[in-house]
């Protein structure tokens, strides 16, 4: 009980969810972790870069998204290598100006690809397995709900070791939308066979708990990093520390 902080004034009129489905990047799988990586490369830039590669691919599926009807619409991997170039070019240009050997655009490359292969294969976060082992064990269908595309999807499921203890793998990729597309959070409810009402829907991204609230989901936003939530009007409705706060919904009220 002590991770929740923020909670709707109604919440004991909630039904108890059915199903719980959970964010990949960010909430399963940690993207900052690449920070090390990139700061081997990177001298003085790996956090910086780490933060801004990430800001910059959720800008790009939010472009793609509602840019002309989605026909710029390209899958995750793609978007994700395109913004590490970016964030690459915007911060780091100069380490690889004044690098030893090779072209600007072999070294580039390079440093693209050591960095992508991180990404394939992200650091879980520790208590992933027990959380979702527990849910298996309470007989509660869990899922990702995820912008990856299912290839990255797969391989970041497996090489986390979560492989059997998730129900559904939801990628948007079937239908070029991102979240926070409401047709992207609808794939949940079409896979679980429920209305969004009776799943909560974790996210350690505090937009992507905001979206998932308005779209309709009971929503946990996991605040890691101790960040203020979404100024707009409305609160997930419950927030904690670590994945473990949504066995929550399922232990009685105090
Ligand atoms: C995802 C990104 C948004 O997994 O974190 O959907």
């Amino acid at each position: 009980m002590k991770n929740r902080s923020t909670v709707p004034a109604k919440r004991e009129t909630l039904a108890v969810p059915q199903a719980v489905l959970f964010d990949a990047y960010g909430t399963l799988f940690d993207v900052y972790s690449v920070a090390l990586a990139a700061e081997q490369l990177f001298p003085g830039y790996g956090q910086a870069l780490s933060l801004l590669w990430r800001d910059k691919q959720i800008e790009y599926t939010r472009l793609v998204t509602t840019s002309n009807h989605g026909v710029h619409y390209r899958p995750f991997w793609e978007l994700t290598r395109a913004a590490l170039v970016f964030a690459i070019k915007k911060l780091a240009v100069t380490s690889i100006t004044t690098g030893p050997e090779g072209s600007f655009d072999q070294n580039l490359g390079a440093a693209v690809e050591r960095l992508m292969n991180q990404y394939r294969s992200l650091s879980a976060f520790p208590e992933n397995r027990e959380v979702l082992s527990e849910l298996q064990r309470r007989g509660i269908p869990t899922g990702i709900l995820s912008n990856g595309d299912p290839a990255m999807l797969q391989l970041a499921v497996k090489s986390a070791g979560l492989d059997g203890l998730l129900t559904h793998v939801i990628s948007v990729d079937p239908i070029r939308k991102y979240k926070t597309h409401p047709d992207a959070y609808a794939l949940g409810e079409q896979a679980t066979g429920l209305p969004a009402g009776r799943i909560a829907f974790v996210s350690c991204n505090a937009w992507d708990a905001l979206a998932a609230t308005w779209y309709g989901y009971q929503t946990l936003w996991v605040n890691r990093y101790q960040q203020p939530f979404e100024e707009l009007g409305t609160l997930p409705t419950r927030t904690g520390a670590s994945l473990s706060a949504v066995l929550d919904f399922f232990n009685p009220f105090p």
